[in-house]
């Protein structure tokens, strides 16, 4: 596999969720081009089966490899938990970037000692994600109470950030995690940051809210200047191009980098089967 500095880096979510990463890869990362891919027309993948999800996401990398990206976000925790692993064997050279519950430092912040993680049922049912409970809860004597958000995601996906079915949802999540003294939330899932706002107001100023999207940029530039794939300074002071692809509608992803990232992307919609691409 040839990997080139000048390539754009992939970057993948069941839906618009992955914005929440792009942005910090964007910020932290403003030269590099971007090709982002929402698999709209199969979200949420939260409650779908697992074999799902691993068959979507090696399609959408095998398209995005054809786009000849020199590196994958997987701005995902579902897919993260289900498919990750397989890629990094069916992929040894690429580099491939995860993301995943911010466990240890919500542990790093608590001081009651326990702490909400909000998520999709496939990722807190995952054994990856049990695996990382386990050891931190552990290592740092802490308490997680997982909280599977089903529907969630697909409210934000509609762009129901503050409907009244939306509040009504966080409500219910959010709720009795305050009840048992959790004073940390953790966002286990990259559409979350997107109501983030309307957790805060929910959960009080008492408690502290982790999301792990500008981690993720910072250890994707860490893997790029490892492999030495960080793109050059261009000559000319133009913005990098941010595209995107949408196997759902492409007039929703456009409207989402504009109301929820400011940003003006290319977007193209793709037919699920990736096919014709
Ligand atoms: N944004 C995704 C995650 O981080 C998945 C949401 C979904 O499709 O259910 O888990």
């Amino acid at each position: 596999m040839q990997l080139r500095s000048e390539a754009p880096i992939g970057v993948f979510d069941s839906g618009i969720g992955g914005l929440s990463v792009l942005r910090h890869v964007h910020t932290l990362l403003p030269d590099e081009s971007l090709l982002y891919f929402a698999d709209s027309g199969f979200a949420p993948y939260g409650e779908k089966p697992e074999q799902v999800i691993v068959e979507r996401t090696v399609a959408i990398t095998a398209f995005l490899l054809t786009q000849n990206i020199k590196a994958l976000v997987v701005a995902c925790n579902t897919a993260t938990a289900a498919a990750i692993a397989g890629l990094r064997t069916r992929y040894p050279d690429l580099p491939v970037v995860g993301v995943e519950p911010g466990l240890k430092p919500a542990a790093a912040l608590t001081r009651t000692g326990t702490i909400g993680v909000l998520a999709t049922a496939n990722t807190l049912s995952s054994e990856k994600f049990l695996k990382l409970e386990a050891q931190v809860a552990h290592d740092a004597g802490v308490r997680f109470l997982l909280q599977a958000c089903n529907g969630l995601a697909h409210q934000i996906e509609k762009g129901e950030l503050r409907s009244r079915e939306t509040v009504q949802l966080v409500e219910r999540y959010v709720a009795p995690l305050l009840a048992q003294q959790a004073d940390t939330l953790v966002l286990g899932c990259t559409h979350y940051p997107f109501v983030e706002q309307l957790i805060r107001e929910i959960a009080g100023p008492n408690v502290a809210i982790v999301d792990t999207g500008e981690p993720v940029a910072r250890q994707l530039q860490r893997v790029l200047t490892q492999r030495g794939l960080l793109r050059d300074a261009p000559t000319v002071d133009a913005p990098a191009p941010v595209l995107a692809y949408s196997t759902g509608s492409s007039s929703t992803l456009s409207l989402a980098f504009t109301k929820l990232l400011q940003l003006d992307a290319s977007v193209q919609a793709v037919s699920g089967t990736l096919a014709s691409s």
